[in-house]
C-alpha cells in the first residue's frame, strides 16, 4: 500500500461488521394493482447519510412513508436496531418517536411560535416533563441556529428557516435516524445538514437536488420502477453511472 493510501482515515478503519441501524428487506408496496415498491432492499448504517434519488413516482415518498409506519408494507420486512417495526403489535407512535420525519417546512402548526412547535414534538415522548420538554426545545433550536426565533410564528420566518424549524422539531426527541423528503435546501439548510451529518446523525433523504446528494451523501440510491437500480457513492452514480436508466434520468434531471 503506497503511504498517500494510509493518510485515507477511511482505509484504516476496519470493516464494518455491524448491523445496519435501518434495514429494509424484500419491502412490497401496492396500490390497487399499481406496485410502487417492488421486492425493494436498502441498508443505512449508523451515521451515514444515504440519499435517494429518482424520476417523480420512482416511490421515494412511499417507501419513506413505509418506514414510519404511516403506510402498511405488503410484504417484507423492515427493521430499525434490529427490531421488526413493521410488526403489526407494536405501537406506530412507539416507532415514530424514533425516527425524526422532516416532510415539508411548512407543517408547523401555524399559529404555534416556533418554540411550542418544537415543544410539542418533545412532548410526545411519554416520559418527559413540561419543563425538560421546553428546555430540550431551547437546546435544539440553538443548535438549528435558530434561538432568537423562539417565540416568532412560523409565518414570520423565511422558508428556510422554516425548514430549519421542522428539523429542529424532527430532533428534539432524539431520533435514532431522521428521514426527509424532499428538502429544499438553501445554503443554510444545507450548512445544517452537514454539519448534523458530522455530528454522526443517521439520515435517509429524497431529493431532487443532485447538488445536495453530491455534497452530503455517503451512498446514493437510484430508485427505478420500485427497486434500487443503482447504488454506490455520489462519485459514482452521479458521475459514472453503469445503468442506461440512470444516466438517462441524470440527463433529463440536469437538462
Ligand atoms: N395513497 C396512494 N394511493 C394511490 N397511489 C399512490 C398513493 N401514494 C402514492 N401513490 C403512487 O405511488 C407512486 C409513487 O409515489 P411516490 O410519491 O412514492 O413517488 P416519489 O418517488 O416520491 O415521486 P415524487 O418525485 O413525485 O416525489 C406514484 O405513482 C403515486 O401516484
Ligand atoms: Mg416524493
Amino acid at each position: 500500500m503506497s503511504p498517500g493510501r494510509l493518510k485515507d482515515p477511511s482505509l484504516q478503519r476496519p470493516p464494518t461488521l455491524e448491523a445496519p441501524l435501518l434495514s429494509v428487506r424484500g419491502v412490497r408496496k401496492a396500490f390497487g394493482d399499481h406496485v410502487v415498491l417492488d421486492n425493494l432492499s436498502l441498508d443505512v448504517y449508523a451515521h451515514k447519510v444515504v440519499v435517494l434519488i429518482g424520476a417523480p413516482g420512482s416511490g421515494r415518498s412511499t417507501l419513506l412513508r413505509c418506514i414510519d409506519r404511516l403506510e402498511d408494507i405488503d410484504d417484507g420486512v423492515i427493521k430499525l436496531e434490529g427490531q421488526d417495526i413493521t410488526d403489526p403489535g407494536l405501537d406506530a407512535d412507539a416507532v415514530r418517536a424514533r425516527i425524526g420525519t422532516v416532510v415539508s417546512a411548512d407543517d408547523l402548526v401555524p399559529h404555534l411560535r416556533v418554540i411550542d412547535n418544537v415543544t410539542l414534538a418533545r412532548r410526545l415522548v411519554p416520559t418527559t416533563t413540561p419543563e425538560q420538554a421546553r428546555a430540550d426545545a431551547l437546546a435544539v433550536l440553538e443548535r438549528v441556529g435558530l434561538s432568537a426565533t423562539a417565540q416568532a410564528l412560523p409565518d414570520e420566518l423565511s422558508g428556510g428557516q422554516r425548514q430549519r424549524v421542522a428539523i429542529a422539531r424532527a430532533l428534539v426527541a432524539r431520533p435514532a435516524i431522521m428521514l426527509l423528503d424532499e428538502v429544499d435546501p438553501d445554503l443554510e439548510v444545507l450548512s445544517l445538514l452537514d454539519d448534523l451529518k458530522r455530528t454522526g446523525l443517521t439520515m435517509l433523504v429524497a431529493t431532487d437536488e443532485m447538488s445536495f446528494a453530491r455534497e452530503v451523501a455517503d451512498e446514493v440510491c437510484f430508485l427505478y420502477e420500485g427497486r434500487v437500480h443503482e447504488r454506490g457513492t455520489p462519485a459514482q452514480v452521479l458521475e459514472n453511472p453503469r445503468q442506461e436508466r440512470t444516466r438517462e434520468f441524470l440527463r433529463r434531471i440536469t437538462g
